[in-house]
């Protein structure tokens, strides 16, 4: 549907045909705050998609409309400075693309999408993906996909100022339908794990607070679990990189050489990375009521030792407990704000749905959209 009206509205601008490419956004069932580090998560591909129609230009100015935000924006081939918003996403794709060694032209953009734009889906890293991909493809430079996530991952740091981590872009190009990717974020191995429960649907409730990402916390975060690591290189044998490679009892010997507030940040990192290869094992063993027990007590992580929730996630995630069928609840993403991820058995999602929208509204005067996704593919050709 978006690429239909999509690849009329670029034909309308610029008169000629575009390609089309799609990339979509993510869930993360868990492992949280673990790809910095060096750890795993274990995403997937969502039914959400940022789209793009590009089409070279032969000037040397690039072309930008982004539909959601009824803009346009034009800037130089070789610009390499970011400017506001949205648009630095395609700035700095277009610019690290290029640092890279490809040799690309200018060309015409229309961007829309469906990924809720601040609801912790990865509305950017499916662009970056998208946009990127389509260069890929439109000037046949043979980057991989964790090529691009790579380009997608230096635009955020460098023109967007979020220190993220390889999760989003990751995802966003590699997603699998019906499948969840287990990543290893040091050595970027990962295994497909299918996602196969059909009784059960993810659901994600967003609490329509906006998360900024780009904000200070979350790359205080990362600072804080570097300094972690600096403390204890001091008193373990061997090479240690991140976290990964600081054990738990490590932690909890050296306690009060971290200090109380980073000891509370690595021991959530430690212990999710922990939960993370039993909720594989379960899942494969087909123990999702097991794996929903996981997903509680990784929010309880998130909220109480690393501190990136919000009384709106606490509030939802608190509220999933109370309605029969759902097997587990946690905030999603970055945090403070976004959306919480449900597994919700299919015969609960109405009353599911119900209770929470009420109790929401009555206890924040918001209402809460909700998604019911689809495990789908990564990043795709729509139309040549
Ligand atoms: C954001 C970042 C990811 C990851 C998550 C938290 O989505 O983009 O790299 O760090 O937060 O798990």
């Amino acid at each position: 549907m978006i690429e239909k009206i999509l690849e009329q509205q670029f034909v309308e601008m610029y008169q000629k045909s575009p390609l089309l490419v799609s990339a979509p956004g993510r869930v993360n069932l868990i492992g949280e705050h673990t790809d910095y580090n060096e750890g795993f998560v274990l995403p997937g591909a969502i039914d959400k998609i940022i789209a793009v129609a590009v089409a070279v230009n032969n000037t040397n100015t690039i072309n930008v409309y982004g539909s959601q935000y009824r803009e346009s924006i034009s800037f130089s081939l070789n610009n390499s400075q970011p400017s506001k918003g949205w648009i630095n996403y395609i700035l700095g794709v277009t610019y690290h693309i290029q640092k890279r060694g490809a040799t690309i032209k200018a060309v015409d953009v229309v961007v829309d999408g469906d990924v809720p734009v601040g609801a912790g889906m990865s509305s950017s890293a499916a662009l970056c993906s998208a946009y990127g991909f389509a260069l890929n493809e439109l000037f046949q430079l043979g980057l991989s996909k964790m090529d691009l996530a790579f380009i997608g991952q230096k635009t955020e740091h460098t023109f967007v100022g979020a220190k993220v981590g390889i999760m989003d872009q990751f995802a966003s190009l590699h997603g699998k339908a019906g499948n969840l990717m287990k990543l290893d974020c040091r050595s970027l191995e990962f295994e497909y794990i299918p996602f196969n429960f059909p009784g059960y649907k993810i659901v994600l409730v967003n609490s329509m607070v906006k998360h900024t990402i780009a904000a200070t916390q979350y790359n205080l975060r990362r600072k804080q679990c570097e300094e972690g690591v600096s403390i204890m290189k001091q008193f373990i044998q061997g090479q240690v990189k991140s976290l990964r490679d600081v054990p738990l009892n490590e932690l909890e010997s050296h306690r009060k050489d971290l200090g109380e507030e980073l000891y509370m940040r690595c021991r959530y990192v430690a212990t999710e990375n922990m939960r993370l290869q039993d909720g594989c094992e379960l899942l494969k063993n087909g123990d999702l009521e097991g794996f929903g027990k996981l997903m509680y007590q990784t929010h309880e992580g998130l909220s109480k030792q690393y501190m990136v929730s919000c009384p709106e996630l606490d509030f939802l995630v608190e509220e999933s407990k109370k309605i029969p069928g759902v097997v587990g609840a946690r905030m999603m993403g970055g945090g403070f704000g976004g959306c919480s991820i449900n597994i919700v058995r299919n015969d609960a999602i109405d009353s599911f749905i119900s209770e929470m929208k009420k109790s929401y509204e009555e206890k924040f005067s918001k209402n809460p959209e909700v998604y019911i996704t689809q495990i789908e593919d990564g990043a795709k050709i729509i139309k040549r």
